[in-house]
């Protein structure tokens, strides 16, 4: 009896070892698709003309057998849409369903397939909510998948070769395009159409990819250590974005402001600035409980607090360097947390 119940024992023991052994040399990658191009199918391979999100993922996974050389890979389909109709119920949707496969073990990491126009902005709110630091790499294309030299499919290997690497475990969410791995705090669009789109402006890539390996360089050191916990919301608070032009009218922020929105983030010219109409109506919307945060429309470089604009006195933070689209993103779940505009500000030199 006790013999037996030893050999079962034995028996049971090894077979978690082995489990172990084999999620070691064979990874689990789950991948979550959104839409996009690295779905879209068009008409003809040479023509640009297609609609997004068309291909089911189990087509774009069956384009590319070279990924199933780099782990155990399935695939699920979160949503089919472009990039530009990406809302804030699919954003929770997509971070509870990552919480879940790691807080379940279902598998070693994550790839979510997505379209490059608000790419940086899903990355970044993935980056402030998933509660892991298993990989989860972000990746698009920026030619449809029937197109003549098309990059989904590249990306798409790249993607898992970065979510496979042990390497990529503790640096936060990723975005892997065309041979290059981006923080996904400071990594940007920039082109509409060129495949060497994405660019981090600050600070650069912080890995290539090459021959089916992934080398890196760098790490933020802003990667959350804290994360928003948005377990149980189905919405965010409302957050806008005002641009900042030569002669603007203050009508643009009025009309926001009388909204009823809980902040608004202000793309403003060179370090954040604004005219002199444009200043009072926002420090107005400050005084109302607005949180007003001061980005820039520059693409690069760092927005200065209490430098060229009285922060203090009109009430308003700073977005430090993060975009106006990003700096949405994390005030909107700051806010989830508090309306204190000191501890807001915080977060913004913090995350
Ligand atoms: C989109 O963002 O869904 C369309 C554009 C793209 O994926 O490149």
């Amino acid at each position: 009896m006790r013999k037996s119940i030893l050999l079962l024992l034995l028996f049971v023991v090894s077979i978690q070892v082995h489990a172990q052994e084999q999620s070691k040399g064979s990874p689990r990658i789950i991948i979550l698709a959104t839409g996009g191009t690295i779905a879209g199918s068009g008409e003809s391979a040479t023509k640009a003309a297609y609609t997004a999100g068309k291909v089911p993922i189990d087509d774009l996974l069956n384009a590319v057998p070279q990924i199933h050389n780099y782990g155990k890979i399935s695939g699920e389909q979160i949503a089919s849409i472009g990039s530009q109709d990406m809302n804030i119920a699919t954003w929770l949707k997509l971070t509870k369903r990552i919480n879940e496969i790691f807080a379940k073990d279902e598998a070693d990491a994550v790839v979510v397939t997505h379209g490059t126009d608000t790419q940086e902005e899903t990355a970044y709110f993935l980056d402030l909510t998933v509660m892991s630091d298993k990989p989860v790499v972000i990746v698009g294309a920026m030619r449809p998948s029937t197109a003549m030299s098309q990059d989904g499919n590249r990306n798409l290997l790249d993607a898992i070769v970065v979510a496979a690497d042990p390497k990529s475990v503790g640096k936060g969410v990723l975005v892997a395009m065309n041979e290059k791995v981006f923080d996904a705090r400071d990594v940007t669009k920039t082109s509409t159409t060129d495949l060497e789109t994405f660019k981090s402006k600050n600070f650069g890539p912080v890995g290539l990819i090459y021959d089916g390996k992934v080398q890196y360089y760098y790490q933020s050191l802003r990667s959350p250590l804290k994360k928003f916990d948005v377990t149980k919301l189905n919405s965010l608070p409302q957050v806008e974005i005002i641009y900042g032009y030569a002669d603007a009218n203050p009508n643009s922020v009025y009309c926001v402001t009388n909204s009823g929105p809980k902040g608004v983030v202000y793309a403003g010219m060179g370090n954040g600035n604004f005219n002199a109409p444009v200043g009072k109506a926002l420090a107005e919307a400050a005084k109302k409980g607005i949180i007003v945060c001061r980005s820039g429309r520059a693409g690069s470089g760092r927005i200065t607090l209490d430098n060229e604009v009285k922060d203090a006195e009109l009430g308003f933070v700073v977005s430090d360097d993060l975009n106006p689209q990003k700096a949405r993103v994390l005030l909107m779940l700051s806010l989830t947390e508090t309306s204190n505009r000191a501890k807001i500000q915080q977060n913004f030199f913090d995350y």
